[in-house]
Parts: C-alpha cells; sequence; structure tokens
C-alpha cells in the first residue's frame, strides 16, 4: 500500500483504522468504545478495554514462542559492564520486583517516582509497576532535589525507587543525597524508598523509610499481571511547560500499547526479533516508548545503553554498538551526531566497524540541521531520517512511514503526517495558511492514540495550555510550515521552551531562580543557537541600584543557583549584566527579538516597543560577550 492510500484510509474511516490496529495487540477484554469522551468533554481511546502492559511486553511473548529470544541488552562502557536477559529472564526480574513493590503495599493507581541511571534495574522498576498497574513517574537523573520535589509532591507517590548513584563520563554522580535533599523539601512523604546499591558507591539509607533493593528482592515472591482499564494511567512524565510548575503528562495503558505497537510496524518499519536502539535515556519519552514500552511490546530486542556518544570511550561507541549488537534501527538526538562528528569530523573512528546491519537512522528532539543529516547518510549509508513529535505525543506525529512506504527524503524536513494525525499550519487568527507560508503547527483533536488524554490532575490546565487556543485543535507549541508535496518543517518553539542537547527545557523556570537572586532586578533567559547542542540558555539580568558586587561574582551565583535548583542538564554557563532588557510600553520583555539578535535572523520589532535603541545596545553586547551564533 501506498502512503498516500494507508494516509487516506486512516482519515476518512478513523475509527475502523484504530480498531483495526488495536486488533493487533492481545487484550484481556477488547473495548467497547474505539472512541468517546468524557465526563469533560476529553476524548478516551478503546473505554470498556481491559489489558495489561507488562503482560504484553513479556508474558504475551513467552506464550508465542519468544523466551529464549533476547529482550534487553545492556553496555554500559562507564562501568565496563555488559549483560543479556532473554524474554523470560526478564520476565524473572520484573515479576519478583513487583512482588517487592506489592510487599510495600503498591497497588493499582498507586504512584511509585523512578529516580535512576541507565541500569536493567530501572527496566524491571517501570514493568513491575505496569504488572501491578501502579502508575510510575520516572524523573531524569540530570534534574536536582527541588525538580525532584515538585513531582514527588505533585505525583504524591507511595514508593521511592533510587540508585545510589550514576555515572556521566568518568564521574561519579550519587543519586541518594538529591532524593534526601528532595524529601526534605516535599511537602509528600513515601512510606518507603527502595534503592539499588550500585558497586562503585553505596548510599547512606535511613532507618525506616530507605529499603535495599537486594535484600528485599531476596525474599520477594514474583507478582502476577493485574488487569486494567484502556483508560487507567500506565504513567506520568513530568515535561518543561511554559511556568515553573513541570506539566505532569499522563499515558493511558490502551492507546499506548496500540501506538507502541502500530508506530514499531508502521512508522519505524521494524520487525519482531530484531534489534532496535534508541540511544536515549528513561528519563524523557524517547526512553519510555522506545527503550521500554514499544520493543518489548513489539517482541524486538531493546538495548540499554549507559554510555555518550563521545569519550565512553571515544566518537567511535556508536558504531561499535551498531556492530555488536547487530542494530537494525537506531534513534537517536541530532545533538548526539554533532558531538561525534566534531571530535571525529572524517569519520576515521567508523573505518574500523561494520555497520551494514542498519536499515534506518532516525532523528528526533530538535531540529537536525542539514550539515548533521548528510555526514550522518555519509556515514552509515542508509537513510537517514528526521522526524517530529513530543512528550504529549508519546510517538511520532510527522515522519516517513517506513514501515508503509519509504518516501523521498527532503533534508530539513521532518516527512509528512503519520496516519491517524491531521495537522495544519494555522495564523494567529486559526486559518490554514498556504503551503509555504510559515505558521503555527496546529494538530486536528481528538488526537489519536497514545498521546495523552490529560494533564495528571490538572483537566484546567490541559485545556488551557493546549485546547483554547485554536478551536478544535491541540496546540504543539511549534512553529513551521508546509511545502506544496505535504512535507513539513519545523522552525523552533514559538513559546519559551528551548531544547538543550535533546533535552526540553523551559527558561521560564530558570528565569524563576536568576530573579531569586538577591541583586537581580529583573531579568530575561533565552535559547540562543549552539552548534553542538542546538540552543543553550543565556540569562540577561538588570541589578538593582546600589549593587556594587562584579558582574562575574553574580554570573557564578546564578550559575550555581539554577544548577543547584533545576539542575546540570538545564547547562546554563552565562549570564550577563545588561542596563535594560527590551520590552513593550506595557513592561512586556521581548524574549523573541533578544533570540533574533543572538542568532542574527531578521525581525520586526513590534511597534508597541518601549524604546528601540535598547535593541542597538544588546547587539553590542552580545557581539562583545560572544553570545549567539559566531558571525557577527
Ligand atoms: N544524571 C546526572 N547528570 C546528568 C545526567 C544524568 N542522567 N545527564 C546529564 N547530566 C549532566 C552532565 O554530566 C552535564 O553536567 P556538567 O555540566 O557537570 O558537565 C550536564 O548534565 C549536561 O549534560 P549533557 O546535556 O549530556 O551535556 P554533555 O556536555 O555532558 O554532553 C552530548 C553532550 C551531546 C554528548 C550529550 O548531550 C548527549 O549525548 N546528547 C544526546 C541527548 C539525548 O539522547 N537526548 C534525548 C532525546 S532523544
Ligand atoms: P520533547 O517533549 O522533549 O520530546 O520535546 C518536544 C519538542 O522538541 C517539540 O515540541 C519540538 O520543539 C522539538 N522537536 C522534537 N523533534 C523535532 C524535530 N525533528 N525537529 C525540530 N524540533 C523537534
Amino acid at each position: 500500500m501506498t502512503y498516500q492510500a494507508f494516509y487516506q484510509n486512516s482519515q476518512t474511516q478513523p475509527i475502523q483504522f484504530w480498531e483495526k490496529q488495536a486488533k493487533a495487540i492481545d487484550w484481556f477484554t477488547f473495548p467497547e468504545h474505539i472512541l468517546s469522551r468524557d465526563k469533560d468533554g476529553l476524548a478516551r481511546w478503546y473505554e470498556g478495554g481491559q489489558l495489561n502492559t507488562c503482560y504484553l511486553a513479556l508474558d504475551y511473548h513467552i506464550k508465542n514462542g519468544r523466551a529464549d529470544q533476547t529482550a534487553l541488552i545492556y553496555d554500559s562502557p562507564v562501568t565496563n559492564t555488559k549483560a543479556q536477559y532473554t524474554y523470560k529472564e526478564l520476565l524473572l526480574e520484573t515479576a519478583k520486583f513487583a512482588g517487592v513493590l506489592k510487599e510495600l503495599g503498591v497497588q493499582k493507581g498507586d504512584r511509585v517516582i523512578i529516580y535512576m541511571p541507565m541500569i536493567p534495574q530501572v527496566v524491571f522498576a517501570m514493568l513491575a509497576c505496569a504488572r501491578l498497574g501502579a502508575v510510575h513517574s520516572v524523573v531524569f537523573g540530570g534534574f536536582a532535589a527541588h525538580e525532584l520535589a515538585i513531582r514527588i509532591d505533585d505525583a504524591q507517590p507511595k514508593v521511592v525507587l533510587a540508585a545510589s548513584g550514576g555515572i556521566e563520563i568518568n564521574k561519579i554522580i550519587p543519586y541518594k543525597p538529591i532524593i534526601d535533599a528532595a524529601l526534605e523539601e516535599a511537602k509528600h512523604q513515601p512510606s518507603a524508598c527502595v534503592v539499588f546499591q550500585r558497586e562503585f558507591l553505596k548510599a547512606e539509607m535511613q532507618d525506616g523509610r530507605d529499603y535495599d533493593w537486594a535484600k528485599l528482592l531476596a525474599t520477594a515472591s514474583p507478582a502476577n499481571y493485574v488487569p486494567v482499564n484502556a483508560t487507567d494511567p500506565l504513567y506520568i512524565l513530568y515535561t518543561s511547560g511554559t511556568t515553573g510548575q513541570p506539566k505532569g503528562i499522563v499515558r493511558d495503558n490502551g492507546g499506548h500499547a496500540v501506538a507502541m505497537h502500530y508506530s514499531m510496524k508502521n512508522v519505524y518499519g521494524a520487525k519482531p526479533g530484531e534489534v532496535f536502539w534508541a540511544a536515549s535515556d528513561v528519563g524523557w519519552v524517547v526512553g519510555h516508548s522506545y527503550i521500554v514500552y514499544a520493543p518489548l511490546m513489539y517482541g524486538s530486542t531493546t538495548v540499554l545503553f549507559e554510555g555518550k556518544p563521545i569519550k565512553t570511550p571515544d566518537a567511535g561507541t556508536f558504531w561499535r554498538m551498531i556492530q555488536e549488537y547487530q542494530v537494525k534501527v537506531f534513534f537517536t538526538a541530532p545533538t548526539a551526531f554533532r558531538a561525534i562528528k566534531k571530535e571525529d569530523p572524517t569519520g576515521q573512528l567508523k573505518a574500523a566497524y561494520d555497520t551494514t546491519s542498519l536499515d534506518y537512522l532516525f532523528l528526533a528532539g530538535e531540529r537536525t540541521d542539514i550539515a548533521t543529516l548528510n555526514w550522518c547518510e555519509q556515514m552509515l549509508q542508509v537513510p537517514v531520517i528526521d522526524h517530529w513529535w513530543q512528550t504529549e505525543s508519546g510517538h511520532p506525529m510527522i515522519c516517513n512511514m517506513t514501515g508503509i512506504e519509504v518516501s523521498s527524503i527532503k533534508p530539513g524536513s521532518v516527512g509528512q503526517v503519520v496516519a491517524g494525525f491531521e495537522i495544519d499550519i494555522l495564523n494567529e487568527a486559526g486559518q490554514i495558511v498556504p503551503p509555504n507560508e510559515e505558521g503555527i503547527v496546529a494538530i486536528k483533536y481528538p488526537l489519536p492514540p497514545g498521546c495523552l488524554p490529560n494533564l495528571w490532575q490538572d483537566t484546567d490546565r490541559f485545556k488551557s495550555a493546549y485546547l483554547s487556543q485554536f478551536n478544535g485543535y491541540y496546540f504543539a507549541g511549534d512553529g513551521g510550515y508546509k511545502d506544496q508535496d505535504g512535507y513539513f518543517y519545523i522552525t523552533g518553539r514559538i513559546d519559551d521552551i528551548i531544547n538543550v542537547a535533546g533535552h526540553r527545557l523551559s527558561t521560564a523556570e530558570m528565569e524563576e531562580v536568576v530573579a531569586s537572586h538577591p541583586a537581580v532586578a529583573e531579568c530575561a533567559v533565552i535559547g540562543v543557537a549552539d552548534e553542538l547542542k542546538g540552543q543553550i540558555p543565556v540569562g540577561f539580568f538588570v541589578l538593582k541600584s546600589g549593587v556594587d558586587t562584579s558582574e562575574a561574582q553574580i554570573e557564578k551565583e546564578l550559575i550555581k543557583m539554577v544548577r543547584e535548583t533545576i539542575g546540570p542538564v538545564a547547562a546554563f554557563k552565562r549570564a550577563v549584566s545588561v542596563e535594560r532588557l527590551p520590552k513593550t510600553r506595557s513592561g512586556k520583555i521581548l524574549r523573541k527579538v533578544m533570540r533574533a539578535i543572538a542568532d542574527k535572523v531578521s525581525f520586526n520589532p513590534p511597534s508597541t516597543i518601549e524604546d528601540r535603541s535598547v535593541l542597538e545596545d544588546l547587539r553590542i553586547l552580545m557581539k562583545a560577550k560572544n553570545i549567539g551564533k559566531k558571525k557577527y
């Protein structure tokens, strides 16, 4: 079937289309309704259906001949460890850990926060929650205690799961003190904290609250899967929004299971039994969907890589992995390849490896620049496919659907709309703009299965953040355009969210931290273009009158504050003092204009600007301080 025919079918008969996709998974009870509305008028998929996500990821395959197939490959250059688990072994580990959670009182619907690095235990833990019908919320290890505390208070977990630490290239990162500090700050207290002690670092334990993972496991009996409703939540994943409070994206069990299976087959062109590797982190949506759930539910072999694209031990590590595990489909963020290219521009390290097992390379998380796309194509000699999605959607929204038809690739474009989605480019008035005209990317509501049905206990915010901008559409927060052939181009976020090395961060959150410095009168944090990380945050602050501390000292303090409050992942390493910030007459800071100056793109300052001369001052300052694009 051609992509066009497949897409048309999803549009003309959406209910039949999604009913057919649902039949590809093994339900305990097939849904009564394919699509319905809840009491708040929000779309729900597969109401009346009963299933269990962990059953689909493990037990189902064991019943269907995959017991001895490798399910999970763990490769950790930072600890010199390699391990593999068959589906049977992964089930054993998971069921035993589900037994641990059950003993601790975790039941269907309870929340469990997971703050762990890329080790097999994190996969056991996620699947164990799914097995019991508990709702996990994984927090990325690069976030600091305060961020963890916000998530603990919002999710109200019964149990927190942690590891004693992680390794960033060669630096040991103790996780337990971060958990302790977060629990000190949080109002909500879990009844237990289970810590996996790693060999290189033993965490201090608090009597009565902390439990040793291995000790609990030694006496646990395996727990069986618990049937849940399709509309019951599987997990909450917090993501940056445009305020200091992250959004708790909810993923339901039914829609998610169908979407994971659907996308593996039709979008990624993957095949059960083959190796699918997403080099990301379980703390991000890519890790949830394409390290843990989708490959396992689809019967593939997945890869958990505890390392970086470079320095672990060198820029040849990705090539080594592809060869060693015969990876068929590989997915990562463009920044990872920019890092490799910077270390080894001519690909000398590549020559030592045979990567011909690979069928496709998929890139997402941020814009793929054409130079990086071309370099990857040259290195790997396979289609390099840029595609677009976000935490909220849980799976690709715009992509070359390689499982249906490998369409031609237009460098710079993220491809065509994935069947099931309907996407338009709108102007601010909500009208569809003609081809090649830039506007706002908007997705017809209801969104397909697998996308967020709501925010965790915040329907009002869900409606105001996503559904109130344009009637009948979901607002994705990105700008872009569509060409005459239906290919989309994403031009970047139109809000205060930035993408730093593929990590989604909120500048509003950073501004809150900078503004809390006693010497700062007002500030703006913007994302500026960066050759390696795509974007990096830069703070601009106006000092309170009478402050005589040096700019360098304040910059140092601000960097420390952001690192300690949000975390190292914010990569906040520059803050400069300015006399004034550009504002409208009503006092709104013109961050978009500041970004345009830094990135050297043309712009029209709004007619409501308070004083135009501040723009020239800023331009001179950025040039003097070497902020933004190199060429001035
Ligand atoms: N736990 C603790 N700290 C972490 C962390 C984690 N899981 N992940 C990152 N950090 C820290 C890093 O150590 C670094 O700290 P530093 O300021 O002390 O050096 C900081 O957060 C920024 O990390 P990172 O963004 O990874 O930058 P880097 O300079 O260390 O590495 C790249 C650059 C390009 C190699 C790296 O960003 C990378 O591999 N990117 C791919 C991103 C990706 O997979 N994104 C997922 C979306 S698909
Ligand atoms: P996240 O929720 O962390 O996956 O981040 C989602 C955001 O990353 C999107 O809203 C986009 O701004 C950006 N993004 C993801 N993929 C791409 C891509 N292929 N091209 C451009 N931007 C992307």
